[in-house]
């Protein structure tokens, strides 16, 4: 029992823990809609933002206009343009249980004045743990995206948006002249995992659940960086519907899939709450199976007559309600803090935990990201912690069990732990400004070079066939390489010297190198492990320079206008051919014979090197199958005109772009031109 639920409380102390539950509920919104760094789980801020509401309902002339209970999610961050919903963008109320459940239908009866035992249709829908947005359509063109914000106003980020490549720019000609559509964007389980793998390889903090990576996403002003991080999107709802003839949610979503938009397939009509409840079950067990996180189902009236009879209340509508899931937790206590290194000298504490069952996985390891994390925390060696499967994925430690804390416990520094040192060569660590994680500042450091060496020889880079970890860890250990082009300097008889190494894999070693030497210039670019050049960048940048030289020569301002490249990765670059020991590096690379080419058009991607910008439908196909073809054929397919562009394929009512490419002196591709270019290239 809550403080609040005391009979006794008097108005004076209900208006004092009013005031301090609005402040932080709103100080949670914060985090989570603007900043994308919540401090709380779902369960606790809805047992904050429930408690609220109890009070309000007890003491209704201490409900505050601006309370939290009146508004959804918070204001909108300053750095977009604002954009006003034409209809207000609604929450859900929600039930934590099938028992909430049947509370929410007995309700939808009552006002219906129906029995209490007659049946109301519903559909089931999964709920998305994402970020809610709006698709506004005029004349069947995008004309603006934007996300919820406080439910009136949002954020105008319609170029991220158009990252997505389940988002069309046109609606087909059937579709209404005004339509908002609403939906979810989020990340799939496997994407998430892959762009954590891929930032933790460039050095860059990983994100903590799918959600806040694709919230991060969303909210980049720079969408090119969107657009390295994969979204998705499931739409599930209208605002504005001109003229749209359907007279049940089920039709709806049915229309929209008509429509070729992206409706989840896992939706149902049930004919009564039984019915609900079961579709509640199967995806309480089913939900690990999916590809995507989700934390509960949405029970929606089905019939549109019967949802504007029931209405809405002031955030929520009554004809529909979210049952949540319980969060998949589980304490445990915290054994140790490892500090591991890696490949770029960042220091990274892992939690070493007491075995523990959550989520269909045993968990005996979290990861406690940085310094920040462990402070947010208070996380002490010796607690009993919270521990979940963060968006099924990755395990978390969510929070810890003060009332078990042992009495010598102590508060954690990485610094301490590790006396300043690297833990592994013993050499100063730094924080640099703006970061938040500490990094040894040793290039040489046995962490940081056999992770370098194996990134450097693995398949996306070199593709040094052979060579694994296990013999790098050997061949580093016994101090034969120290830097990559060592590697082309050991002899076969180097190599048949070390641990169950016959002659025969000596040589296939030897082989291996000898053929690697002939290199991608993409490949080489990724292989050195310059902070923030993955693969992508690296092909960006070959495709724009066409040379090493051109690339190790280039300023700043150069380096920042390849497109997939700003300015931190600009300078990143820099910093890196501009440090002598890495330059030497290099060098060294070519100095053994490695020889990094590239040819901006090989025969069997005619369109290597090539951007192009689609505007306008087309009828023999859809965008996104446009710009699939198109990246086929060694493409970029780029979102924008700009003098880069070389070529604009413009189909029915081009615009602003067609604009632009025209005045810019663009070639420009009809439909029928396009899809002439594409049989005789695809040969
Ligand atoms: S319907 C008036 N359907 O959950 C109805 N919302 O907690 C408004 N969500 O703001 C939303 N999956 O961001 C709806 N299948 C689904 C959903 C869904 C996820 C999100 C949405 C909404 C929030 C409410």
């Amino acid at each position: 029992m809550s403080p609040s639920d005391s009979p006794d409380l008097t108005v004076d102390e209900a208006k004092a823990r009013i005031a301090q539950l609005s402040a932080e509920l709103r100080r949670h919104n914060r985090l989570y809609y603007e900043e994308d760094r919540p401090e709380i789980s779902d369960a606790e801020y809805d047992a904050l933002f429930r408690e609220l509401q109890a009070l309000e309902r007890r003491f209704p002339d201490l409900v505050a206009p601006d309370s939290p209970t009146q508004s959804v999610g918070s204001r909108p961050a300053e750095k977009f343009d604002k954009y006003t919903h034409a209809l207000p963008m609604l929450s859900l109320g929600n039930a934590m249980n099938v028992d909430e459940l049947r509370e929410f239908d007995q309700r939808v009866k009552r006002h219906l004045g129906m029995d209490e035992d007659a049946d109301v249709r519903y559909v089931a829908e999964l709920k998305f743990d994402g970020l809610a947005v709006e698709l506004t359509y005029e004349n069947r063109e995008l004309v603006a995206g934007s996300t919820r914000g406080d439910g009136t106003v949002g954020e105008l980020i319609t170029p991220n948006l158009l990252t997505i490549d389940a988002i069309p720019r046109r609606l087909p000609d059937n579709a209404p002249d005004v339509i908002d559509l609403r939906g979810e964007v989020f990340m799939t389980k496997h994407d998430f995992a892959k762009l954590n793998e891929r930032r933790d390889e460039e050095g860059e903090p990983t994100f903590v659940n799918p959600r806040n990576a694709a919230a991060g996403a969303l909210r980049q002003l720079d969408a090119s960086i969107t657009a390295k991080r994969p979204l998705s999107i499931f739409l599930y709802g209208l605002g504005r519907a001109e003229g749209l003839d359907v007279d049940a949610h089920s039709e709806l979503l049915k229309k929209l899939s008509s429509w070729k938009l992206s409706v989840n397939d896992k939706w149902r009509v049930c004919k009564n709450v039984d019915e609900a409840a079961a579709f509640y079950e199967e995806f309480l067990e089913g939900r690990r199976d999916l590809p995507y996180d989700i934390d509960g189902v949405v029970i929606k009236v089905d019939a549109l007559r019967l949802q504007e009879r029931l209405g809405v209340l002031s955030r929520t509508p009554r004809w529909a309600t979210a049952v949540k899931f319980p969060a998949e937790q589980k304490t445990t206590v915290l054994n140790d803090i490892e500090i591991q290194v890696g490949r770029t000298g960042v220091l990274t504490p892992v939690a070493k935990l007491e075995p523990v069952f959550v989520g269909g996985v045993n968990v005996s390891n979290a990861t406690l990201h940085n310094q920040d994390e462990i402070e947010r925390l208070d996380v002490r060696v010796g607690d009993t912690v919270v521990v979940q499967r963060a968006g099924d994925v990755i395990p978390e430690i969510v929070e810890v069990v003060r009332d078990a804390r042992p009495a010598d416990t102590i508060p954690f520094s990485i610094v301490e732990a590790v006396g300043g040192k690297c833990p592994v060569c013993g050499s100063e660590i730094v924080r640099l400004e703006g970061e938040v994680a500490y990094r040894c500042t040793n290039i040489a450091c046995p962490a940081q070079v056999v992770r370098g060496l194996i990134h450097f020889a693995s398949k996306p880079a070199m593709n040094i066939d052979g060579l694994g970890d296990k013999l790098i860890r050997q061949v580093a250990d016994k101090g034969l390489v120290g830097a990559p082009a060592d590697l082309y300097r050991l002899t076969k008889d180097d190599w048949a010297g070390l641990e169950r190494m016959a002659d025969k894999s000596a040589q296939n070693v030897v082989d291996a190198l000898d053929k690697s030497k002939d290199v991608a210039l993409p490949k080489f670019l990724h292989a050195l492990g310059i902070r923030h050049v993955g693969e992508a960048t690296a092909l960006a940048l070959a495709r724009e320079f066409g040379s090493l030289e051109k690339i190790r020569a280039a300023s700043l301002e150069d380096l920042a206008d390849v497109p997939d490249v700003g300015p931190i990765v600009a300078e990143a670059i820099r910093n890196f051919f501009d440090n002598p020991d890495n330059a030497k590096r290099v060098d060294d690379l070519l100095e053994v014979g490695v020889h990094p080419s590239w040819s901006s058009e090989p025969s069997e991607m005619p369109l290597a090197g090539r951007t192009f910008v689609l505007t306008g439908g087309l009828d023999a196909m859809s965008r996104p199958e446009a710009k699939d073809r198109l990246q086929k054929l060694g493409a970029k397919v780029a979102g924008s005109v700009s003098k880069k562009t070389n070529v604009v394929v413009a189909g029915e009512d081009a615009g602003s772009k067609l604009k632009k490419a025209t005045e810019l002196g663009i070639e420009v591709w009809d439909e029928e031109t396009f899809l002439a270019k594409l049989k005789e290239l695809s040969g």
